[in-house]
């Protein structure tokens, strides 16, 4: 799977760092496929963060992501691209994620950390048909 599902959150849009996000991946050497701002309606970010329903933080989780635009991204790059993107994201708590990565630059709170990046090729290839189904 080369290609994988990108969101810069609602806070990465409020705070102007979307273009910062995509520039690091396009200087990693990623391509944009598709690009979108949109805001994430409570259905499709159910569906999307489906794995989580049922957990303490799934409501905060829904009402963040679902508060603003968000900047939905398909890039694409080597075999595995997922990883790639994971790696330069950082670990999901800003506190743990480290220097050079988009967490461990940009953010600072578990709930408001910038980015979305798919985190397997069966997730990549589920969530590009949530998003962008006219790429699938
Ligand atoms: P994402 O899905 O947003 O790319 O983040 P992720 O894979 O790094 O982390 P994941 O485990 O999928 O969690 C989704 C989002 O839920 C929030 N979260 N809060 N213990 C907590 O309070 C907790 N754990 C996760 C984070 O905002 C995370 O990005
Ligand atoms: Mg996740």
């Amino acid at each position: 799977m080369r290609t994988t599902l990108v969101i810069c959150k609602p806070d990465a849009v409020e705070r102007g760092l979307a273009g910062e996000i995509l520039a690091r991946l396009e200087h990693k050497g990623l391509r944009l496929v598709a690009a979108e701002l949109r805001t994430i309606d409570e259905a499709t970010a159910s569906r999307h963060y489906a794995e989580h329903e049922g957990k303490a933080f799934y409501a905060d989780l829904v009402e963040f992501i679902t508060r603003g635009p968000s900047l939905l991204v398909v890039v694409e790059g080597p075999p595995d691209t997922w990883k790639i993107v994971r790696t330069m994201m950082g670990a999901t708590n800003p506190a743990e994620a480290a220097p050079g990565t988009i967490r461990g630059d940009l953010a600072s709170t578990l709930t408001e950390n910038l980015v979305h990046g798919s985190d397997s090729a069966e997730a990549a290839e589920r969530e590009i048909g949530l998003f962008f189904p006219a790429l699938a």
